[in-house]
Order: structure tokens, then C-alpha cells, then sequence
């Protein structure tokens, strides 16, 4: 394919939308305007959450980046879950830039083991919400308006039959999607351009996964949307120290544009976003080709880049040998569930040990309120552990924390709150978690002791007759 069209198949535009999408200072400066007139409170709660700019800001694809619908043991989503909750949830900021809209992103977090980003940006970059609630950014619904009648394009599609609409779920305000043939893609990409332009609408056109084509409004995509943010970030003093974009497909090509960005294409990237690579961004530095595959390519790229710590809990196999220089409570919940999980499958030793470094770890006056209301000394729940050594064994069992987020509430106190999941086969449950940790009379190198826990589960479906803790 010759280079020119090769962006063309990309992201169809007339030339002065194409420069618009993929350069780098048209991108900021149009969506100033819109960022600087927002003030969301739903906003201002995920940045007041730092206490100074995030260390890192990763916004990632899922489809084949984050997810890796290959990976039924979803292995390298976990191992990126564990680094995550250890290192960077408390100072850093989560970003999923999907394609999908909310209804099929909600699916695939019910299928996956995903933990819950800051921010979501869905539909290919034209619905950004906040926080867990999900708030939508008006502002962005209103920026988008511009230059965009659905109804015109809606009209001027229906007279290809090459375009097969997706389903009705995928069909949004500020999006309309198809399948198209990849040999009719270029042509139609084209065509469909001149005769919008025609009628009045600026519009951007993106093929992705060699067979989805989207129609946006020219200042919506994936990239555009990251601007925004990061425009909204700045205004505010909190522009991240380093943000990582991480993608697979044509629609996340736009993210790779952003200015200072770091980026990384998995390894399992498809070739409509590699061809644009070589063509526009083999130069930079800051882009790289991961040898690995979704998270476990993204974890490589924090790595490559310096960007934090870079090796997951997961990959440690002794954990009670992990260097800390300073207590760190949410490294210490991501350890014990952990350990938890390996014991149950029987990947570590059946020693007496572990279970005595359990009861060393656990306060003797500790109580855990289990979530079915009944009160229990921590150390019985620690027999109750030991006597289900192996229970899981060669199950598809996996345990896993999300939004471990720790409050110091004393000298040598911390309030830990989190989400604790547990996957036993097809089911799923989760418990709503607040832990006490301490680190009186404790040394760096025994961890902190569990004082106290109190579970709740995050809906009644959750209730679970098996629940340890
Ligand atoms: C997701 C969306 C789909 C879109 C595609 C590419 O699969 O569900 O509507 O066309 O991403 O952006
Ligand atoms: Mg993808």
C-alpha cells in the first residue's frame, strides 16, 4: 500500500481535517476552547484524590491492548491489576480509551477481570465520564455539536450498500459505526468524505480492525479526547509527570500523536496501526513495538520507559523476600491476596510457616466483620485458611484487589479501603473492604499487622456461603 493512502485508509478526511487529526498542535489547540470553559465536580474529585500532579497517566485501549481475549486465564491483565494496585493507584490515574460504547464496555467488565479506571472514554473518544459513578463531561457533548448533523450522516450512509450497520448499541450521539470490507474500505472512506463535506459537516472517518468504520465529528477520536484532558489537567496545575498510551488498532493511531506522550503499540498490534507507525512515528523514541503481548506488552513499556516500578507482584514468587524501604499498605493488601490465592491453588509450599507468618501479620485481638454481618477472631480465619490449603487446585480460581486506595489515619496507622474480587469458575463475587493496618512495634521487613476488616458485599448476588476473608 503507498504511504499516502495508507493514512487515508486510516483516517479519511479532507487534507485540512487530515493535518487537523494527526497534528499535534491543530489537536491541542482545538480543544482548548472547549476544555477551559469545563468544571466538572466529578472531575475536580479524581484530581483532588492526588495530592500532586499523578506520576504516571496510562490510557489504554482494551480490546486486544488491556484485554487480551486470547488469554482465557487472563494472566497478563492480572499481572498488570497487581502492579497497578501496588505502585500506582494512589498516585497515578487510569484512562480505558475504548471504541466500545457504555453498554459493551459494561459487558466486558463483567466478563473480565478489569480493574476500574479514573476516567472512561468510550465510543471512540466522544463520551468521556468520570470516576465510578460514570458522569458524563457535558462539555465534551457539547464541543462535539459542532459541524455534526447525525441525521445528514445517517442519511448519506444509507445510500451504501457496502455498509453494514453495527448493532443498535454501538450507534451513538456523536458516532455512527458500520462493517465494511476491507477492499471497499478506501474508496468508500473517500467518497463518504467529499459529499459530507458537501453538506456542510466535518467529520472524521477511522477504519480499525480491518473491518469497523466509524464516523465522528472531526474533533472527536481518541486522541482528541486526550488532549482535552490533558488541557483540563493542565488549567488546573496537575498535567501528569508522564502519561503511557497503549493501543493495537487504527482508532488508537491519534493517542501516539499526542504531544510528549510515551506510547506502546502490543506486540499484538494489528497491521493498519504498525503501516501507520512506519509511515508517520518510526522516529520517535518515545513510540515503541512491545515483544509482548496487551498488559503484559503495556508492563514492558513501563519499564522501557522508566516510567515507575515495572515488576508486578505477580511475577515475584516469594513475596515475604520483597524489599520495601518504607511501609506501604497497599503493596501490603496486594501481597496478602496474593498469597491467599497461591495457597488455595496450591502453588506455594504446604509450610507451617506461611500460616505462622499469617498469624505474625494479623493482629491477636484482630476482628474481621465478615460480610454476612458475623464477627471472627482474624487469627480463626487464618485456621480456616490453612485447612483449605489446595481447595483450588487446578481450578480456574483468581483473586484479585481493585482501588486499593490507603488513608494514613495516625502516626503508625493506615485505613485501606478496596475492592476485594474472587473468581472461583464461572462465578464472580466482591467484597467492599476496609482494612486497619498498623506498623507498631513492627519492623519494615515483617509488614504491617492487620488490626482490623470489615467486608460488605458489593451486591446480594455476591453473597457467597465459601467467603474466607
Ligand atoms: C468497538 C466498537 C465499534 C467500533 C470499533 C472500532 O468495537 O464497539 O462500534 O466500530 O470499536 O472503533
Ligand atoms: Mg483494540
Amino acid at each position: 500500500m503507498l504511504p499516502s493512502l495508507t493514512l487515508q485508509f486510516l483516517c479519511y478526511s479532507s487534507p485540512f481535517q487530515r493535518t487537523h487529526c494527526l497534528s499535534t498542535t491543530t489537536t491541542t489547540t482545538s480543544a482548548t476552547s472547549a476544555a477551559v470553559c469545563q468544571s466538572e465536580s466529578s472531575l475536580r474529585k479524581t484530581m483532588d484524590r492526588l495530592t500532586e500532579n499523578a506520576r504516571l497517566m496510562i490510557v489504554s485501549d482494551l480490546d486486544h491492548t488491556m484485554v487480551d481475549h486470547h488469554d482465557p486465564e487472563n494472566l497478563s491483565l492480572l499481572r498488570f491489576n497487581a502492579l497497578w494496585e501496588a505502585n500506582y493507584r494512589s498516585n497515578s490515574l487510569l484512562v480505558f480509551s475504548t471504541g466500545r460504547s457504555p453498554t459493551l464496555y459494561k459487558e466486558l467488565r463483567k466478563e473480565k477481570p478489569m480493574l476500574t479506571p479514573d476516567i472512561t472514554i468510550m465510543s471512540v473518544g466522544t463520551e468521556i465520564t468520570y470516576g465510578n459513578s460514570m458522569e458524563p463531561d457535558n462539555g465534551w457533548l457539547d464541543f462535539l455539536n459542532q459541524k455534526w448533523d447525525r441525521n445528514i450522516v445517517s442519511e448519506e450512509t444509507s445510500k451504501i450498500t457496502e455498509l453494514t450497520l453495527q448493532s443498535e448499541t454501538e450507534q451513538r450521539p456523536h458516532k455512527l459505526s458500520f462493517y465494511v470490507q476491507k477492499d471497499k474500505a478506501e474508496d468508500i472512506m473517500r467518497s463518504l468524505s467529499s459529499c459530507l463535506k458537501e453538506r456542510g459537516l466535518d467529520v472524521k472517518i477511522i477504519y480499525s480492525g480491518g473491518m469497523d468504520l466509524d464516523i465522528l465529528p472531526q474533533g472527536a477520536g481518541k486522541g482528541q479526547a486526550l488532549a482535552y484532558l490533558h488541557e483540563k489537567f493542565k488549567a488546573e496545575g496537575k498535567l501528569p509527570k508522564n502519561t503511557l498510551v497503549c493501543g493495537d488498532s487504527g482508532n488508537d493511531a491519534e493517542l501516539f500523536t499526542i504531544p510528549d506522550v510515551h506510547g506502546v503499540m502490543v506486540s499484538n498490534a494489528m497491521e493498519e496501526l504498525l503501516q501507520w507507525h512506519a509511515i508517520y512515528a518510526k522516529n520517535n523514541p518515545k513510540i515503541i513495538h512491545a515483544k509482548e503481548r496487551c498488559a503484559s506488552g503495556i508492563i514492558q513499556a513501563i519499564g522501557h520507559f522508566n516510567l515507575g516500578p515495572g515488576i508486578s507482584p505477580r511475577d515475584v514468587s516469594d513475596l515475604s523476600d520483597s524489599k520495601l524501604e518504607n511501609f506501604d499498605p497497599a503493596y501490603e493488601v496486594v501481597k496478602f491476596y496474593l498469597f491467599y490465592e497461591r495457597w488455595r491453588l496450591a502453588e506455594i509450599e504446604k509450610s507451617e510457616l506461611y500460616m505462622a507468618n499469617m498469624k505474625a501479620v494479623c493482629s491477636k485481638s484482630g476482628i474481621l466483620v465478615h460480610p454476612s454481618g458475623i464477627e471472627k477472631h482474624l487469627h480463626d480465619c487464618v485456621d480456616s485458611l490453612r485447612a483449605c490449603y489446595g481447595d483450588k487446585r487446578g481450578q480456574p480460581f483468581r483473586v484479585w484487589v481493585d482501588q486499593v486506595l490507603p488513608v494514613q489515619v495516625g502516626s503508625d496507622a493506615w485505613l485501606v479501603k478496596f475492592k476485594k474480587w474472587e473468581q472461583s469458575g464461572g462465578e464472580r463475587v466482591c467484597c467492599l473492604t476496609t482494612a486497619l493496618l498498623s506498623s507498631k512495634d513492627v519492623t519494615v521487613a515483617d509488614g504491617l499487622t492487620w488490626v482490623h476488616v470489615h467486608q460488605t458485599w458489593l451486591n446480594e448476588a455476591s453473597c457467597n456461603a465459601g467467603w474466607l476473608f
